[in-house]
């Protein structure tokens, strides 16, 4: 795909890669760039070539600083924005994504900036990362998610303790709580990323689909509600041909090996 001006689209054998792209002001997310990524995402989840879909930002500095400060506070731009999250929930779109997602951070990675990994499967730190959300030092509170996502992926103390403070945090204490999965010297970011995707797209579609409906819908039910939930997925990939045929070959003794993500 072509035409953007604020993030680049790529797709390559099964991986398609979206790059904020406004580097100049630390990619931070104006609302061309949230419609772009709209229309990107769309697309990758329409794009039956398109297995994992993975998030980077352009320049040295920064994955991305978060909504676009200057877009804020005039009245035209509130309408705007208003009327752009009504009609295109880019945050809810990505929440049910059916595919894996993976964010590549390195550098900043502030209120949107944070917000858009945490909606990954994913989150690959590089060893310079800093996240946080400081939206409340601007007078406001994180409202990409983050004040629900947030406490979803960390224990709660510490999400809590990040949202009032608005203090970003390091790459390593990131690892530590489980924001980020891993953390990797900045030149190997990207290989990492992709080392991921790649081990995710060998796996079965549907089957991750459902994986990734399970836990992130099931965790917001009451237990027994998540149960079943579970079963009925269950239940229907194995009435699948996918699940029939990757169970009789491994009774055969010839199971695929799948290589650790
Ligand atoms: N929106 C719009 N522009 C932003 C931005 C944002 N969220 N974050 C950074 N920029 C711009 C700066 O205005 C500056 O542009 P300029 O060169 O035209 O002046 C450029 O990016 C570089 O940022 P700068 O602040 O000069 O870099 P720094 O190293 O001094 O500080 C940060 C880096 C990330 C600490 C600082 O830019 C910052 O606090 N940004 C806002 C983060 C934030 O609150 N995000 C949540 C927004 S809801």
């Amino acid at each position: 795909m072509s035409g953007f001006r604020t993030i680049v689209y790529e797709k390559r054998e099964g991986l398609a890669w979206v790059t904020l792209n406004r580097p100049e002001v630390l990619n931070a997310i104006n609302l061309q760039m949230r419609d772009e990524l709209w229309e990107a995402v769309h697309a990758a989840r329409q794009d039956p070539e398109v297995a994992v879909l993975l998030f980077r930002g352009a320049g040295e500095r920064a994955f991305s600083a978060g909504a676009d400060i200057s877009e804020f506070g005039t009245a035209p731009s509130y309408v705007e924005a208003r009327r752009a999250r009504q009609q295109r929930d880019l945050w809810g779109f990505l929440e049910t994504f059916p595919k894996p997602l993976v964010a590549a951070i390195h550098g900043y990675a502030l209120g949107a900036g944070l917000e858009l990994p945490l909606f990954c499967d994913i989150r690959i730190a590089a060893e310079d990362a800093r996240l946080g959300l400081p939206e409340v030092n601007l007078g406001y509170i994180p409202s990409a998610g983050g004040t629900q996502t947030l406490p979803r992926t960390v224990p709660r103390a510490i999400a809590a303790q990040m949202v009032l403070t608005g203090e970003a945090i390091a790459a390593r204490e990131a690892l530590r709580w489980g924001l980020v999965h891993r953390v990797v010297p900045r030149e190997r970011l990207y290989e990492e990323a992709e080392r991921v995707a790649r081990a995710l797209a060998e796996r079965p579609a549907e089957a991750l689909s459902c994986a990734k409906r399970a836990v992130r819908r099931g965790l917001d039910l009451p237990i027994e509600e998540g149960l079943r939930l579970e079963a009925r997925l269950a239940g229907r990939l194995l009435r699948g041909r996918e699940a029939r045929e990757r169970l009789a070959t491994w009774l055969e003794g010839r199971a695929p090996r799948f290589p650790a993500p």
